[in-house]
């Protein structure tokens, strides 16, 4: 891992741990064979209320839709993964890339990246029991970074910033980060410059803005398509639900607007509108 700043988490606490694991990673755990309840203090709640299909439907969408060009792509970038079970998944559907970038600036999500994707172990994950109370579960993540092993992957724990990466990828997620960060924009503008010509960005957001992240209100935008101008050709659009649990029986649900464009043109993008 490399460039760490060494914030705590500025993003989220272990219930915010917790529901990621529970909505990104269980289902795969389960099949791995992984068998141990999740128990809760109101009894046995169904498994599909707790996970979202939210990165296997992405990671299908990117092949389904772009499959012609990104089938010899080498290194991608994702910036705000969180746990990476959308790069995992993407991984899994093409095997040339090799080489991963992650910029995630919560150093929780970062390290349990690592965890996951990079150094499998026996280790445990918090999930929700109650209102109040967390408890944990063994998981072993070897077999997911060994789908993973022919890849080399550089964590980079910061904020996405227009000076963070010099180079480019062939593939580039922004998934449901822009209206989380403070400078959206800023974001937009390097994913798009990190962007080899011919390769493919993906952007998600579920419009949550909020003065909590946003600098400047002006930059909360309606519509992402706005972003891409003439040096962008869309390739597919779509929504996709997006969930999380907070409590044993209150999940909150999300409508994700994904849209994918390949960079047909040198450019840096354009302004927000
Ligand atoms: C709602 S989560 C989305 C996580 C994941 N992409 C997904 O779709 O589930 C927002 C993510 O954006 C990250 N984030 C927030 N500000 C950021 C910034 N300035 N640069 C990069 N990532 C950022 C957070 O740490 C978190 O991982």
């Amino acid at each position: 891992m490399t460039d760490s700043i060494g914030l705590d988490d500025f993003y989220l606490n272990e219930r915010g741990l917790a529901s990621y694991f529970e909505c990104s990673w269980l289902d795969k755990f389960r099949e791995l064979g992984n068998a141990t309840p999740l128990t809760s203090a109101s009894g046995s709640i169904p498994e599909e209320f707790i996970g979202s299909t939210f990165f296997t439907n992405v990671a299908n969408f990117v092949f389904d839709n772009a499959r012609e060009y990104l089938s010899a792509s080498q290194d991608m970038l994702e910036i705000g993964p969180a746990l990476g079970r959308t790069c995992y998944q993407t991984l899994q559907r093409f095997p040339s890339i090799t080489n991963v970038t992650v910029v995630e600036p919560s150093k929780r999500l970062i390290e349990s990246f690592h965890k996951l994707l990079v150094d499998g172990q026996l280790t445990s994950f918090p999930y929700v029991y109650s209102l109040r109370e967390l408890r944990h579960i063994d998981v072993d993540s070897r077999r997911i970074a060994a789908d993973c092993k022919h890849v080399e992957f550089t964590l980079i724990n910061k904020p996405m910033q227009s000076d963070t990466l010099s180079r480019q990828f062939d593939l580039v997620y922004c998934l449901n980060v822009i209206d989380q960060a403070a400078t959206p924009a800023e974001i937009v503008n390097t994913a798009m410059a990190c962007t080899k010509i011919t390769g493919v960005f993906v952007l998600a957001s579920t419009y949550q803005w909020s003065k909590k992240h946003l600098k400047n209100l002006e930059e909360a935008v309606s519509d992402i398509n706005g972003y891409f101008d003439s040096s962008w050709e869309k390739i597919a659009e779509t929504d996709f639900d997006y969930q999380f649990r907070f409590n044993e029986r209150f999940s909150q649900l999300f409508c994700s607007h994904v849209v994918m464009y390949r960079k047909i043109a040198g450019n840096l993008g354009k302004e927000a509108p």
